[in-house]
C-alpha cells in the first residue's frame, strides 16, 4: 500500500478495512474471526463502551508521560504486542516486521511457539525486549527445550497460554476451508485469485513454516502439513496446576499465565509462582460464551491486583480502551488484531501505523482525561454506564 494511502488511515477499524482488501477472504477470516457464534469477540470490544472515563480537568497536561513498566521491564507507552502464530501467511514480514516494529515503538514484542521465524532468530533481530509464549505440550522434553532457547535469546519472560486445551470450533475456517497449510479448493480458489498481490507476495517468498519445531519431524518431511500434524498432537488437555508448577521451576524467571478470566485461577497463578496474569480470553477464539476480558479484569484487580501485575488482553481497539483497563487495574494492555490488521494490509509499515494510532491516541486521551501520567489513571476516573 502505498504510504500516502496508509497516512489516510485513521483507527484500528480503518486498518481493519485495509488489511480485508489485502487478503483473501479465508486469511482475513482466520485473523478477523472467533469460536461459533463469536459473542466473545463481540463482546471483548463492546466491554469497553459498559465503562465511561470521568475526566480530571483544569490540570496542566501540557507534558504527557505514557512510560510505564511491565514486570520490571521499562516501556513506552502501556501496550504489549500479543504472540500470534504464523504470522508470515498474511505478509512475508511476518515475525521479522511486527518485532522490528514494536521495537521502533518503545514495546514487547511477545513471540508464539507457533510463529513463523525461529525463538533466535527473533532474538538477533532487535534490541527491543521481547517475551515468549509457551504452550505446555505432551513432549515435556520439547517445552523445556523452547525454555532453555528462550532464555539463551536473551526473552525477558515466558507467558504460559492455558487456554487452548483443545483446538477451538471457528465456524469462519470451516466454511472457508481454511487451512494451515493453505489447501486451494474450488470456492477458495476464487477468493485467492482475486488477490493478486497478496499471491504474487506468498507464492514469490520462502514459504512459512512453523519454524521452533521444524527439527522435530524428520528430515525430508519437513513440509507444513506434517509438522502442522505434529503439533496439533502435541497439544495436551490433560494439563493442571502442577504442570504449571513444573513450567515455572525449568524457567526460573518471571513468568506470566495467559487466559485467565477468574479470581479464583488468579490467585492460584500467584500460588504456582506466575508474576503477571494477561487477562484474556483468546481473542474470543477458543470458549465462545466466555466473559469478555475487560468484564473479568475488575473482579481479578480486587482479588490479586495487589500482588500480581495484571494485562488486559482482548478488544482494544482505541486509545480510550487501554486508558479504561488502566483505570480498573491493569498494568499494561495486550493487542493482536490491531497489529495483524496494520501487518496483512501494509507489512512493517502497517504495523508502524496501527502503533502511533493508538500510541497518539493514548497520549491525547491521556491530556483529555487529566491523566498526566500513567500513575494518574485511577479507579475514580471510569463510572459504569447501563
Ligand atoms: C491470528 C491469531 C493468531 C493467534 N495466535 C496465538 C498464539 O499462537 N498463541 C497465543 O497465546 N495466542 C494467540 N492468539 C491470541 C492473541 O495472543 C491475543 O490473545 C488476542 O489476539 C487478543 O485479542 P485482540 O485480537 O482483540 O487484541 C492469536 C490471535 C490471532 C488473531
Amino acid at each position: 500500500m502505498a504510504k500516502a494511502r496508509l497516512d489516510r488511515i485513521c483507527n484500528i477499524q480503518e486498518l481493519r478495512q485495509a488489511a480485508k482488501r489485502a487478503l483473501p477472504l479465508p486469511l482475513f477470516d482466520f485473523i478477523d474471526g472467533g469460536a461459533e457464534d463469536e459473542r466473545t469477540l463481540a463482546r471483548n470490544v463492546a466491554a469497553f463502551d459498559r465503562y465511561a472515563l470521568l475526566p480530571n480537568t483544569l490540570v496542566d497536561v501540557s507534558a504527557i508521560d505514557t512510560r510505564t513498566t511491565i514486570l520490571g521491564e521499562p516501556i513506552a507507552w502501556p501496550v504489549v504486542l500479543a504472540p500470534t502464530g504464523m504470522t508470515r501467511m498474511f505478509h512475508p514480514g511476518g515475525e521479522r516486521a511486527v518485532a522490528r516494529a514494536a521495537a521502533k515503538a518503545g514495546t514487547i514484542y511477545s513471540l508464539s511457539t507457533m510463529s513463523s521465524v525461529s525463538i533466535e532468530e527473533v532474538s538477533g533481530l532487535t534490541p527491543g525486549p521481547k517475551w515468549f509464549q509457551v504452550y505446555c505440550f505432551k513432549d515435556r522434553e520439547l517445552t523445556r527445550e523452547f525454555l532453555q532457547r528462550a532464555k539463551a535469546g536473551g526473552y525477558k519472560a515466558i507467558c504460559v497460554t492455558v487456554d487452548v486445551q483443545v483446538a477451538a470450533n471457528r465456524e469462519r475456517d470451516r466454511r472457508s476451508g481454511m487451512t494451515i497449510p493453505i489447501k486451494l479448493s474450488l470456492g477458495s480458489a476464487f477468493q485467492f485469485a482475486i488477490r493478486p498481490f497478496w499471491c504474487l507476495a506468498y507464492f514469490t517468498s520462502e514459504r512459512p513454516i512453523l519454524a521452533n519445531v521444524v527439527h522435530k519431524i524428520a528430515e525430508g518431511s519437513v513440509d507444513i502439513s506434517t509438522v502442522s500434524a505434529y503439533i496439533n498432537r502435541q497439544f495436551d488437555p490433560s494439563i493442571t496446576w502442577s504442570d504449571l508448577e513444573w513450567l515455572a521451576g525449568e524457567w526460573g524467571g518471571p513468568l506470566m499465565i495467559k487466559g485467565i478470566l477468574s479470581p479464583e485461577d488468579a490467585k492460584r497463578a500467584k500460588s504456582v509462582g506466575a508474576h503477571a496474569v494477561i487477562v484474556s480470553n483468546h481473542g474470543g477464539r477458543q470458549l465462545d460464551g466466555a466473559a469478555a476480558a475487560m468484564d473479568a479484569l475488575p473482579r481479578i484487580a480486587d482479588a490479586v491486583g495487589g500482588d500480581l501485575e495484571l494485562i488486559l488482553d482482548g478488544g482494544i481497539r482505541r486509545g480510550t480502551h487501554v486508558l479504561k483497563a488502566l483505570a480498573l487495574g491493569a498494568k499494561a494492555c495486550m493487542i493482536g488484531r490491531p497489529y495483524l490488521y496494520g501487518l496483512a494490509a501494509a507489512g512493517e509499515a502497517g504495523v508502524d501505523r496501527g502503533l502511533t494510532l493508538l500510541k497518539d491516541e493514548i497520549t491525547r486521551d491521556m491530556a483529555l482525561l487529566g491523566a498526566r501520567n500513567v500513575g494518574e489513571i485511577r479507579r475514580e476516573m471510569v463510572t459504569t454506564v447501563p
